[in-house]
C-alpha cells in the first residue's frame, strides 16, 4: 500500500543539494514585490495584493505553531514569513529563472521574448524573497523547481499550502499529488472564485485561455472549491472545509476561497 513520507524509508540528501544558497540582495530595484510588505528599514512596500490583514483567513485559520510547512508558490515570501512568525518551520518553493512558467501557447508556440520577460520577473520575485529573508532574520529555506517536480528529499511536512497558484498551472492535480507525497496532515488551497470574472460561472473547472484574449497567457483554470475538495479527497485528504473571503488586490477586492483538506477529522 502507498504511504506518505514519514512512514516510509527515504534516502538522506544534503540540504545543499535541495535548498537554494542564500542570495545577497541589497537594492529594492533588483526586486519585484507581488505582496505588500512591511520591510524592516524600508517601511511599507506596495505590491499588487495586500494580505496583511487577511493572513489567517487566507490560510483557513489552520494552527501553524510547531508545524513544518511547505509553501508552494512563495513569490516574494509575504505568506512564508507570516507563517514563520506564527511558529511554523518554513520550506518555501517556487520557480527560479532556470524554469519556465506554464505560459499558454497561443498560436501553438511561445515567443522567446515572452519566456525571457517571465524569467526576469521570477528572478526579481526571488530577489525580493531573499532581501526580506535577510531583513527579517528568517530561518526559512527555499527550494526552486516546478510544482510538478517537488523533490521528495525535502522530507515530510505537516502542511502544504497552495495560495493562488493552481490557476496558473497547466496540471494542478499533478502539483497537488507531488505535495501530497510529503504532507502528512493537511493541504491548504486558496484560489480565486470562478465567479470573479463571471458571476454566472458555476462550473467545477473552467479553461481560462481564450483565443480572443491572448494577452491572458499566464493562467489556465478557474477551479471551484468543490472541485479542489474532490482533488484532495482523491489524494487522501477527505476531511475538507471551505471558507470564503475577499482580499485587497490593486484598487479592489477579489473573492477567494480556502479549502483545508485533512487526512483525519
Ligand atoms: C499568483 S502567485 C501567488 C503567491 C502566493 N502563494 C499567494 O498566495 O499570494 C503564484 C506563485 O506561484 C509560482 N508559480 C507559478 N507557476 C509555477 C510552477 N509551474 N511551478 C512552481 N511555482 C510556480 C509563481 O512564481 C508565484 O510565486
Amino acid at each position: 500500500m502507498w504511504r506518505r513520507l514519514g512512514t516510509r524509508k527515504r534516502k538522506t540528501v544534503s540540504d545543499a543539494a535541495i535548498y537554494a544558497p542564500p542570495r545577497r540582495i541589497e537594492n529594492l530595484e533588483e526586486c519585484y514585490f507581488y505582496h505588500t510588505i512591511d520591510l524592516p528599514g524600508h517601511g511599507v512596500i506596495e505590491g499588487e495584493w495586500d494580505l496583511r490583514a487577511g493572513v489567517d483567513e487566507y490560510l483557513g485559520h489552520v494552527p501553524l505553531d510547531g508545524r513544518r510547512v511547505l509553501e508552494v508558490g512563495t513569490a516574494n515570501g509575504f505568506l512564508c514569513f507570516a507563517m514563520e512568525a506564527r511558529g511554523a518551520e518554513m520550506v518555501a518553493y517556487d520557480l527560479s529563472d532556470e524554469y519556465d512558467w506554464d505560459i499558454v501557447p497561443f498560436g501553438g508556440g511561445i515567443a522567446e521574448d515572452l519566456r525571457r520577460e517571465r524569467k526576469q520577473r521570477i528572478r526579481q520575485l526571488n530577489n525580493a524573497w531573499w532581501l526580506t529573508h535577510r531583513l527579517m532574520n528568517s530561518r526559512a529555506k527555499v527550494c526552486y523547481g516546478t510544482a510538478y517536480t517537488i523533490p521528495e528529499a525535502i522530507g515530510p511536512v505537516d502542511i502544504a499550502t497552495f495560495g493562488c497558484i493552481l490557476l496558473h498551472l497547466r496540471d494542478p492535480f499533478l502539483a497537488l499529488q507531488r505535495a501530497a507525497a510529503l504532507a502528512r496532515d493537511t493541504i491548504i488551497v486558496t484560489d480565486v472564485m470562478p465567479g470573479w470574472g463571471d458571476p454566472n460561472n458555476k462550473l467545477p473547472m473552467t479553461f481560462i485561455p481564450d483565443p480572443a484574449q491572448p494577452q491572458m497567457n499566464d493562467s489556465w483554470w478557474y477551479l471551484s472549491p468543490e472541485q479542489v475538495s474532490r482533488f484532495l479527497g482523491v489524494l487522501g485528504y477527505p476531511h475538507t472545509t471551505i471558507t470564503y473571503h475577499q482580499q485587497p488586490f490593486k484598487d479592489g477586492r477579489v473573492p477567494l476561497y480556502t479549502v483545508v483538506g485533512s487526512v483525519a477529522p
